[in-house]
């Protein structure tokens, strides 16, 4: 199967009470685990790259991949997609470059132009088939070389939402209610919260319509052990419990996003193989334990936090 878009998995999704994982990918040990772990489960999915992991890896290297894992996977749903475009030219530059959804990311800019700079890149991305998210409210946390305080970071306020869709014609929106990007998403002692208010008066102004969580990390606490165990310095990662995501996942958001979770269970493996086999220098014998940890990462999102397995 070529890759799709993303329109008929969050139909389904929708419809079905689940969300589809959209992970971020990097490199070709993460693109293997999370491809191998949604095969075996039978679950479609979005693999996500960021301007970071383009600069990274290369764009050419990512799609090519991608492709090699579709070709190792014929059956399986994947739809690949650009993850915080900041503006039309690197939207247009992976639409030409085979990608097929984009995601533009106007969220810092005031919400005329944010409609403003969607709508073009709507109008693009539409006429060559591929899909186009956009994000209204602010998240609070770090991507790529931009970091938002939380004073910065703003929840999205429903009032918007009807007419940002109506004027731009977006395929699906992402919307701030209190996740956050990187490993560090709440204060210890302090409970985490979502704004699920804030959610279901968006559902009741956009009925039908597909709504994107990004931020969406865990932060698996078995991980940050075992990274911390191994040399590593993360004090008070805290990610979002994995209930409030299942409850997220039931309702219209469609799309949930994570990158952290992947990273920690990379350097985890990674950390871990290097304090017990000091003696390896292959790369492979360690890079195979970061592969295990994204492939067993992914399989329990698909399957106790998504509900995305068997909906191929
Ligand atoms: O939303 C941000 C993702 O975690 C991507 O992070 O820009 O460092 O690749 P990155
Ligand atoms: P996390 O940092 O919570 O994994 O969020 C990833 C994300 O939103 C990518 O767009
Ligand atoms: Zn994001």
């Amino acid at each position: 199967m070529p890759l799709v878009t993303t329109t008929e998995m969050f139909k389904k999704a929708y419809d079905g009470g689940y969300a589809i994982g959209a992970f971020n990918v990097n490199n070709m040990e993460i693109v293997q685990g999370i491809v191998e772990a949604a095969a075996e489960l039978k679950s479609p999915i979005v693999l996500q790259a960021s301007s970071g992991a383009r600069k990274y890896a290369h764009p050419s290297y990512l799609v090519k991949l991608v492709e090699a894992a579709i070709q190792d996977h014929p059956e399986l749903p994947i739809a690949l997609h650009l993850d915080h475009g900041a503006d039309f030219e690197i939207c247009k530059a992976c639409v030409d470059n085979g990608f097929t959804s984009v995601m533009i990311d106007a969220s810092g800019m005031p919400f005329d132009e944010n409609v403003e700079v969607t709508k073009k890149v709507v109008e693009y991305a539409h006429a060559h088939g591929v899909v186009v998210e956009a994000e209204l409210g602010t998240l609070a946390g770090v991507e790529d070389d931009v970091k938002v305080s939380a004073e910065n970071s703003s929840y999205t306020n429903p009032d918007d939402v009807e007419e940002f869709v109506g004027r731009t014609g977006v395929d699906s929106l992402a919307i701030a209610i209190g996740t956050s990007h990187g490993a560090y998403k709440f204060k210890p002692g302090t409970k985490p919260q979502l704004r699920f208010d804030i959610l279901d008066e968006v559902v009741r102004r956009l009925p039908n319509f597909p709504i994107v969580l990004h931020g969406s990390s865990s932060v698996p606490q078995e991980y940050v052990k075992i990274i911390n165990e191994n040399g590593g310095a993360l004090k008070d990662a805290i990610g979002v419990p994995e209930e409030m995501l299942r409850q997220a996942a039931k309702s219209a958001v469609c799309k949930i996003n994570i990158d952290s979770d992947l990273r920690l269970g990379f350097t985890a493996g990674i950390r871990k193989t290097f304090t017990e086999h000091p003696e390896y220098f292959d790369p492979r014998e360690y890079l195979k334990v970061a592969r295990q940890n994204v492939k067993d990462i992914v399989a329990h999102k698909i399957t106790a936090v998504l509900g995305s397995d068997g909906k191929m």
